[in-house]
């Protein structure tokens, strides 16, 4: 969906469709008056007669004279309204339209005045939320011809000052949807080579991203052990993807995003249960969030140099696979010592951020749907940060917060570090039950000593149920946080 910025009132817009929105405790606003004098007052009529109270996500659609659908919608009481009152009605007013033959929108939400918040922010939030609502995967699926979705293009009212906001959002919707696009794929299309040219797509498509892929045989030469050893059961053979993104000349040092790419996991010989194991296609969605994340920020050549780094692998049961009790060397030199095949995550990425940090960067951030404990720790609501410094999680959640895309910090203090202690190795690749996500955090916090670095668990956000899918969660919070990294 195409998102543009513009100041036509309801009177002079040829969209399709009208959003107006409404507080159930304050009149119409003088957008909303237009557009009642454009369906002959059946807006005030129907609120008047109790039709429309104005609930958080309520919409109600109306004719306009010329044919035009006004899309009443409601956002609650006005001094209650936050971000998720915004996402929750712009997805209702969506969800009226998208079934229809309605192509192009004008979206006025943003044009109510809010008690705590500014028109600006709400219009990104809202055009975001739009975005999203209107999302389909569309792959491998035949559709009737009557099962229209033609929303093609939305206007948010917003004002000049606004615009560069909205500029971002539109940025931040493409990379969502890239995330979701991505995740959503079968296992069987979206493989580690899958991956890789999607990447090449990717560094065509803007002047200034290069790639580099690392196959199979150069991470032998490297002795990236621990990735290997993971991809040893597997036909389909593992690529380390780089896409390096140039937004600024200045001499400045790259912030560094790591994806976990399993594009499936069975858990390998330590194999897992049957039931749900399909959702396992979705143990890519780290990568698929540094794709998104990379195509946002060059979608609108944020003034910062980004580099994304995906381990691509398949985690396979095999007469070749990787046995627990097997100990291997590491691309750092450390030694590991397999006690569960199925914690694989930690064995791909242990190398990937290795390597990551040969490009010196200034911050270091992996994103993995690592640990099933990180869902019962905090359920599908917020992704779990981590890191042994200050500021860097700090700033994470921030960003998290002002964009609605929220996270949680775990601990990793030292108490902890000693659950992936062994007599075999320098340490094993499972701490037990206790605080899984956390231990699972520790183990990646020995290959990132001397490095801003922080770890995001998305095991929880990254996809909800069968029905919806990958989420595209925490583009927005990482594209958010990489806008602030560059007013710095
Ligand atoms: N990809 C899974 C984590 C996962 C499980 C994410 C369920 C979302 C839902 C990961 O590779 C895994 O299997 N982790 C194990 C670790 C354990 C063996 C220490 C887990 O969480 O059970
Ligand atoms: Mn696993
Ligand atoms: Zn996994």
């Amino acid at each position: 969906m195409k998102i543009t910025s513009s100041l036509i009132t309801p009177s002079k817009s040829k969209s399709d469709a009208l959003f107006v929105g409404f507080f159930s405790d304050t009149k119409l606003n003088t957008i909303a008056t237009e557009a009642d004098n454009l369906t002959n007052k059946q807006i005030s009529a129907r609120i008047k007669a109790k039709d429309f109270s104005g609930k958080t996500g309520e919409a109600l659609t109306l004719f306009s004279n010329s044919g035009q659908r006004i899309v009443l919608v409601g956002l609650g009481n006005k001094d209650k309204c936050n971000l998720g009152t915004i996402q929750s009605a712009t997805t209702s007013a969506v969800k009226a339209v998208i079934k229809t033959p309605v192509k192009t929108v004008s979206n006025y939400i943003s044009s109510l005045t809010y008690a705590n918040l500014d028109p600006a922010t709400v219009a990104k939030i809202s055009a975001i939320a739009a975005s999203h609502a209107a999302y389909r995967y569309e792959v491998t699926k035949n559709f009737k011809k009557d099962d229209k979705h033609s929303l093609t293009s939305m206007a948010m009212y917003a004002d000049k000052k606004a615009a560069s906001t909205i500029k971002q959002a539109a940025a931040i919707a493409t990379g969502v949807e890239t995330t979701r696009s991505l995740g959503n794929l079968p296992p069987n299309i979206c493989n580690p080579s899958y991956l890789a040219s999607h990447a090449k797509d990717i560094a065509k498509k803007y002047d200034n991203c290069s790639l580099t892929i690392l196959d199979e045989k150069k991470m032998q030469k490297l002795k990236m052990g621990a990735l290997l050893a993971v991809a040893r059961g597997s036909r389909n053979s593992p690529k380390m993807i780089v896409l390096k993104y140039t937004g600024t000349k200045k001499l400045q040092k790259p912030h560094v995003i790591v994806g976990k790419g399993i594009t499936f996991d069975t858990g390998g010989i330590s194999l897992k249960p049957g039931a749900n194991m399909d959702e396992m296609k979705y143990d890519m969605c780290g990568a698929a969030t540094v794709f998104g994340t990379f195509v946002a920020v060059a979608e609108m050549q944020l003034p910062i140099n980004l580099v994304m780094i995906v381990p691509a692998v398949e985690n396979m049961p095999d007469g070749d696979a990787y046995r627990p009790g097997d100990v291997v060397t590491s691309y750092s030199g450390k030694t590991i010592e397999v006690l569960n095949t199925d914690a694989e995550g930690r064995m791909i990425l242990c190398d990937a951020l290795t390597y990551a940090q040969e490009y010196k960067p200034q911050v270091l951030i992996d994103l993995a749907t690592l640990t099933g404990a990180c869902v019962v720790a905090l359920g599908h609501v917020a992704s779990a940060v981590m890191s042994k410094q200050e500021q860097l999680p700090q700033d994470i959640l921030k960003a998290g917060i002002e964009i609605n895309d929220k996270a949680w910090q775990l601990p990793l203090w030292d108490e902890y570090q000693k659950q992936i202690d062994t007599t075999f190795a320098d340490m094993q690749n499972v701490g037990g039950f206790a605080g899984g996500s956390i231990t699972a955090g520790c183990f990646l916090s020995r290959f990132c000593e001397d490095v801003n670095w922080a770890h995001i668990d998305i095991a929880g956000t990254a996809w909800n149920n069968k029905k919806e899918g990958a989420t595209g969660r925490p583009v927005a919070m990482m594209v958010q946080y990489l806008i602030n990294e560059s007013a710095k």
